[in-house]
């Protein structure tokens, strides 16, 4: 049975058949949601399809990238079967290099003021707007929240962008890189308490294997299965199957 959240809401396809499962059709239009989990266990990867999926449906989606050259990007992208180059070609697919804006506003320094946040917030809500942009990943909000000094300035950074983006029906998804070894679903503490969803990603060990999973902890406007998935990376995209129980030890 549907319930209200589940109607009321117009969904962004992840176009992750297993995720949008999950999710009871999709990510509510406009939410931030934070996609975390330590190094190597898909985050980049789902981004990506969910744009690439979003961009052959006609959404223009936008890859801003802070960690990889957009080039290196691409490549990875080729191996998709539903890849399509020219998706890039054409600017259905947009991919920026965080850097060349640094570098643009005059950003290029180890520790942001309230003022660069702003400057910073205000030119990544002028890209969305102009470009027409439904769909952002930001890979990765956590190399950004390195340059703030207070949890407060993470905190008006996180809200202040994700609203904008919001108001503009633009969903989002923030890339947080967790340290194997951190508690809770952020760096910071902050992001998560912020975002209107979390997907977790994670290795766990089962029987001398060393699978990756995902589970969706939160997500403001729909109702969702909280139930731990394991996640396969292949050609044909992300691939999802429920988590047999027993035998398995969690390392993140
Ligand atoms: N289509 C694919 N099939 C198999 N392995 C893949 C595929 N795409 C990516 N990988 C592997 O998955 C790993 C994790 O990918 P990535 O999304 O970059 O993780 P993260 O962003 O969380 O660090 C990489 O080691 C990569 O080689
Ligand atoms: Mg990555």
């Amino acid at each position: 049975m549907l319930r209200m959240a589940d109607i009321s809401r117009e969904r962004c396809r992840t176009g992750i058949e297993g995720l949008d499962h999950i999710l009871n059709g999709g990510i509510p239009r406009g939410n931030t949601v934070l996609i975390t989990g330590s190094c190597g266990t898909g985050k980049t990867t789902l981004s990506l399809e969910f744009l690439v999926h979003g961009a052959l449906w006609g959404e223009r989606s936008m890859y801003i990238s802070v960690t990889e050259a957009p080039e290196k990007l691409v490549e990875n992208m080729i191996n998709y079967e539903f890849f399509d180059k020219k998706l890039i070609t054409e600017k259905k697919l947009i991919l920026v290099d965080l850097q060349e804006i640094y570098v643009k506003l005059g950003l290029e320094k180890l520790e942001f003021t309230l003022e660069d946040v702003n400057i910073l917030v205000s030119q990544i809500v002028k890209m969305v707007k102009e470009l027409g942009v439904r769909r952002l990943v930001i890979d990765s909000i956590t190399s950004i929240c390195y340059r703030l000094t207070s949890k407060e300035q993470i905190r008006e950074f996180i809200l202040h962008l994700g609203k904008e983006l919001s108001d503009l029906g633009c969903t989002t998804l923030l890339v947080s890189e967790l340290l194997p070894s951190s508690p809770g679903y952020s760096q910071y503490g902050v992001e998560e308490a912020i975002a209107d969803g979390i997907i977790l990603l994670g290795n766990m060990e089962r029987r001398g294997d060393l699978l990756r999973t995902l589970q969706v902890i939160k997500m403001r406007g729909t109702t969702h299965s909280r139930a731990k998935y394991v996640l396969d990376l292949t050609s044909i995209g992300v691939l999802l199957a429920p988590m047999l129980k027993g035998g398995s030890v969690e390392v993140r």
